[in-house]
This record gives C-alpha cells, structure tokens and sequence, in this order.
C-alpha cells in the first residue's frame, strides 16, 4: 500500500472518529478499532476504502496480540498510532468500588501501554512512526477523578518514556491533553454540572472533536519535526490554573 496509515482506537465515536476523519482527508489509511462494533462498521462505509475496522478490546493483552498480527500481515508496517480509547467511572474515592478504579486503569493505561508496546516494536524495526496519546487536562487534577487522573497522568509518563526510548530509532511520541470537549462522554454529565465546568472554562466555552483532531493532525504530519515527549493542551486555558 502507498498510502501512510493510521491506527485509531476509540474511533467509533467522538474524538476518535473526528481524529479519523481528519486524518483520512489528510491521505492516510485509517485503521480504525474500536469495542463498539456497530458504530465502527458503519464509520466504515462512510471511509470508502481508505479505512478498515478491527473489533478489540484494547485492555486485553491476548486482543492485542491477535490484532498485530494480523495488521503486520494486511499491511507490513505501522506509521501512526493515535490511542484514543479511553472510559470514566467518576466518584469520590470514599464511594468508588475498587472494581472502577481496575476498569479505568485498565482501559486507559494498560490499554495505550499495551498498544504502544506493540506498534512501538514495529516502528523501532522500520525506524520510524509517531505516536500520539490522548491524555486529558484531567491528570492535574479532578474531584471525582481518582482513578481517571491516574490513569491519564500514566498516560502522560509513558508518553515522555516512549519518547526517550523510542528517539533514536526515529519514532516520536507525543500527548494530547484535551480539556471539556463536546462528546458522548461529557453528555453524560448532569447539565447543572457541565454549566459550572463550562463556566470554569477561561473561554467560557467547550471545545469540539475537530480541534482535538486538528493537533493530531499536526503531529501526525511529516513536516513536523524535533517534537517528542511533550504534552499538548487543547483545553480553552483549563490547564493555566484558577481564573480568579
Ligand atoms: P467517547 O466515549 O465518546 O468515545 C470513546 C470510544 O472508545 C468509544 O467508541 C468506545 O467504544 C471506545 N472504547 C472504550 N473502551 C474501549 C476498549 N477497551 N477498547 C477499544 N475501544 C474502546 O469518548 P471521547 O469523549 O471521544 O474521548 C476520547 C478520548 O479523549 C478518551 O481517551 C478520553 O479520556 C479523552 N478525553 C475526552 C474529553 C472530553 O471532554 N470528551 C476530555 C479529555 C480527554
């Protein structure tokens, strides 16, 4: 294949299907997976060709073997990785079962790790490939947010180690850190809440899945060069600190 292609995880829905989106219009192929196998096949359709859908659950070290195979053996070779997937289970540590603080941890930290663990092998072979995590602004801090903070932190952790890892071998990695964003995810938030979170916002605004999918895009492309290991904040100034 000529095309350069992309893995995008969580790409079903919300910012992963933005992300795709933009990256197919940019010309690569999009490897889209996702657990959500309904939204993602139609997602699909819509590519016209240039995207393929891989049902996995990115917390399973056994999926994610299964899955790279069969990538290295369709396609030879990994240019881009986005790992997007990513889940809450929100509540204060005194009310949050053990079992949500392992199901968020699972997906969002184990789920990247294990992802770049295996595209990251095959871009050190080929010496080369980006990747890009999609943390959140929520690693400084939430109230609700244990175990989403944590794991969004780890995210951030990793990326710095994969970056000075993976550096020689011609493989940059970086983060994204998006702040309130319009998606499926923060629609599920009672309305009273989401109005103070947006009032907390510097812009008094939430941000859309295009402009997460634009900073990919930008990481994504050849001409940007000498950025690893760095964390972007796509978040209307949240990450800045009080307002007041
Ligand atoms: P979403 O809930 O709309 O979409 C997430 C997608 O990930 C879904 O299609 C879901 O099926 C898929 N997914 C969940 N678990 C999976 C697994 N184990 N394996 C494979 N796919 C799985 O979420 P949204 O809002 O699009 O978020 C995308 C990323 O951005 C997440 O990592 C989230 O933490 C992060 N983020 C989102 C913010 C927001 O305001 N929406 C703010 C900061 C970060």
């Amino acid at each position: 294949m000529d095309k350069p292609n992309a893995i995008i995880t969580g790409a079903a829905k919300g910012i992963g299907k933005a992300i795709a989106k933009r990256l197919k219009k940019e010309g690569f192929f999009c490897i889209l997976i996702d657990v959500d196998q309904e939204n993602g096949k139609e997602l699909t359709k819509e590519f016209e060709g240039s995207a393929k859908f891989f049902n996995c659950d990115i917390s399973s070290e056994k999926e994610v073997n299964l899955l790279f195979e069969e990538l290295l053996h369709e396609y030879g070779k990994i240019d881009v990785l986005v790992n997007n997937a990513g889940i809450i289970r929100d509540n204060v540590i005194w009310k949050m079962p053990v079992e949500d603080f392992d199901k968020v941890l699972d997906v969002n930290l184990k789920g990247t790790w294990l992802m770049c663990k295996m595209a990251g092998e095959i871009m050190r072979k080929q010496s080369s490939g980006r990747i890009i995590n999609i943390t959140s602004r929520a690693w400084l801090g939430n109230r609700g947010q244990s175990n989403y903070a944590a794991s969004k932190a780890g995210v951030v952790g990793l990326t710095r180690v994969l970056a000075l890892e993976l550096g020689k071998y011609g493989v940059l990695v970086n983060a994204v850190a998006p702040g309130l964003i319009l998606t499926d995810l923060t629609q599920k938030l009672p309305q009273n809440v989401l109005e103070k979170l947006i009032e907390a916002q510097p812009t008094k605004s939430m941000g859309k899945p295009e402009d997460i999918a634009n900073v990919v895009a930008f990481l994504c492309d050849e001409k940007t060069q000498f950025i690893t290991g760095q964390t972007i904040y796509v978040d209307g100034g949240k990450s800045i600190g009080a307002g007041i």
